[in-house]
């Protein structure tokens, strides 16, 4: 049947690093294999550079790279491959967090001589967290770097993986000879002469091969077989349910620079990686095949075109065929919509289409409907779960500045918060306002926003919170409870949909409050609706 054909052939994940450990330089490689560009460079860095805090100009241009790059799509060897971009940067990290909601699995890349860096612990924990399929690609190997066997030791005791190498390099560095793929079994003599073109793979039967020792030297070769009877010995042989379960994690090493590697990587990606999956909602679990449409936003973008004040919302599709110009059912409004307009992602672009099928992206134009989390579906009502938003750790309280422009202001941080750029609490004492984030720089983006987009100034107000936490009890009258919600009262705000938060002032006041207050639970996470 095409539309099982069509789930079958899709592949959308997502790369993790730490900023610089290649993540960019492995997107392009593999678009460049898909045919999708046709030179190395064409995708941008949308990662904010050192010292661009305050430029604003910068961060506008960042934006407008983020939505070309928010979604690259591609066909290899009839696959239809969907890459969700994942901004690097730690202060950007919520958007990451919610990305990883709608890839299927994930390859994570990490720095041959940095080894296993900040971001990169952070994100993995989250896919450890949810079972998402991962993929190791050690970097840099053209590089002088960590020994193979201590960066697997590392990537096991740090991340928490249970690692099996399908590759393994023949050296490092000045002496990188090439690659052994323990998958495809052959072996790719790297010639770092020319980075910009694929490199030639030679296959040989035997490692005893007469022609390998001439190719790679006879030290080398004796290190690899010494190297390659311990990678037996130690490691688990590959076994795809283990790692489609979330908990086998192979791992390749490459050059994405000198394009060494990388289609071993990719081969073996579109094999064992996953079709869509499954996803929960709060009624029931939603099958790819089922033959009604659902899907939910993970993310929102500002258009940016000044003149039209319309945004780009990105549905994942769960389950079903999404038709243009089909009425489907917001869940959360409770009422339908219809799209003339659903934008497609390719390489670099993004066109109107008429269909699209589970583990797709579309992106609808959107007017203020939608927000982070929502479902869309064919008329069931079901609300996805899992989209979660953070609890955040840099507040503000928001002034205005400009009284006549009050509702501007409103409603610049109402769509604001649609987007998922902050989060905004309301103080139940005065109902003052107060701005949260997960990083700093949002304060700079959020304050640049309301002035260019919606005419509003607005100043900031340092606010000391530690930390703000959502609150529940699960008898609401509980005497206890309503002691805190006495003795807090200062402290007690509401997010925008109603829900009570505790804003602790100090890291001791919280912990003073979760021990004399056993009966609240303190939720660190909300899931968005
Ligand atoms: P990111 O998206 O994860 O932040 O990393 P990005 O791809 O931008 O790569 C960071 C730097 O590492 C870039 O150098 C890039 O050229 C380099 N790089 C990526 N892969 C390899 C590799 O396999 N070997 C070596 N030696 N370097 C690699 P840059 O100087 O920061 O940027 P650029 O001026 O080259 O763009």
């Amino acid at each position: 049947m095409e539309f099982q054909r069509e789930i079958q052939r899709r592949r959308t994940f997502g790369i993790i690093s730490h900023p610089d450990a290649g993540k960019t330089t492995l997107t392009e490689k593999l678009l460049l294999y898909g045919g999708a560009i046709q030179e190395a460079g064409a995708v941008k860095s949308n990662k904010i550079k050192k010292g661009a805090t305050s430029d604003f100009m910068e961060i506008e241009r960042q934006r407008g790279i983020s939505v070309a790059t928010s979604v690259l799509a591609f066909n290899y060897k009839e696959k239809k491959i969907n890459i969700l971009d994942t901004p690097g940067h730690k202060d950007f990290a919520e958007d990451t967090y919610r990305t990883l909601t709608a890839v299927d699995s994930v390859i994570v890349v990490i720095d041959v001589a940095k080894g296993v860096e900040e971001q990169t612990e952070k994100l993995v924990e989250v896919c450890r967290m949810r079972k998402i399929p991962m993929i190791v690609f050690i970097n840099k190997l053209d590089r002088e770097g960590k020994d193979a066997f201590d960066l697997l030791d590392e990537v096991e005791t740090t991340l928490g993986l249970r690692v099996t190498p399908m590759s393994f390099p023949i050296g490092m560095g000045y002496n990188f000879k090439g690659i052994y793929n323990l998958w495809s079994q052959n072996i790719q003599i790297f010639n770092s002469a020319d980075k910009q073109k694929i490199a030639t793979t030679v296959g040989y039967d035997s490692l005893d091969d007469q022609g390998l020792n001439a190719a790679v030297g006879q030290q080398a070769m004796d290190e690899l077989k010494e190297s390659l009877e311990l990678v037996e010995g130690v490691y688990p042989v590959f076994d795809q349910k283990e790692y489609l379960e979330g908990n086998l994690q192979p791992v390749f090493f490459g050059s994405a620079l000198n394009n060494f590697g990388v289609q071993e990587l990719l081969d073996c990606f579109i094999e064992i990686a996953p079709p869509p999956l499954p996803k929960s909602t709060d009624k029931r679990v939603i099958q790819p095949d089922e033959s009604e449409f659902s899907g939910f936003v993970f993310k929102i973008h500002a258009n940016m075109d000044p003149k039209h004040r319309d945004r780009l919302a990105f549905v994942k599709i769960v389950s079903g065929t999404f038709k243009r110009n089909t009425p489907y059912f917001h869940v959360r409004h409770q009422k339908k919509l219809k799209f003339s307009s659903p934008n497609a992602f390719f390489a670099e672009k993004k066109e109107v289409v008429d269909e699209s099928f589970p583990g797709d992206i579309v992106g609808l134009h959107d007017t203020g409907n939608f927000k982070i989390g929502d479902t869309l579906t064919a008329g069931e009502q079901i609300q996805y779960k899992g989209i979660p938003s953070f609890s955040p750790e840099h507040f503000r309280f928001i002034n205005n500045a400009d009284p006549m422009k009050a509702k501007q202001l409103s409603k610049g941080i109402d769509q604001l918060m649609d987007e998922g750029v902050a989060q905004l609490f309301t103080l139940n004492l005065n109902g003052r306002k107060v701005i949260g984030t997960v990083g700093a720089l949002q304060f700079e983006v959020i304050q640049y926003r309301l002035e260019h987009e919606y005419t509003a100034k607005c100043t900031f107000e340092n606010f000391n919170v530690h930390k703000a936490c959502w609150i529940s009890c699960e008898d609401e009258e509980n005497k206890n409870f309503l002691d805190f919600l006495q003795v807090k009262q200062k402290f007690l705000a509401k997010d925008k949909q109603g829900q009570l938060v505790y804003l602790a002032d100090s890291a001791f006041s919280l912990q003073m409050a979760q021990q004399k207050y056993p009966e609240i639970t303190f939720h660190f996470t909300s899931e968005l609706h």
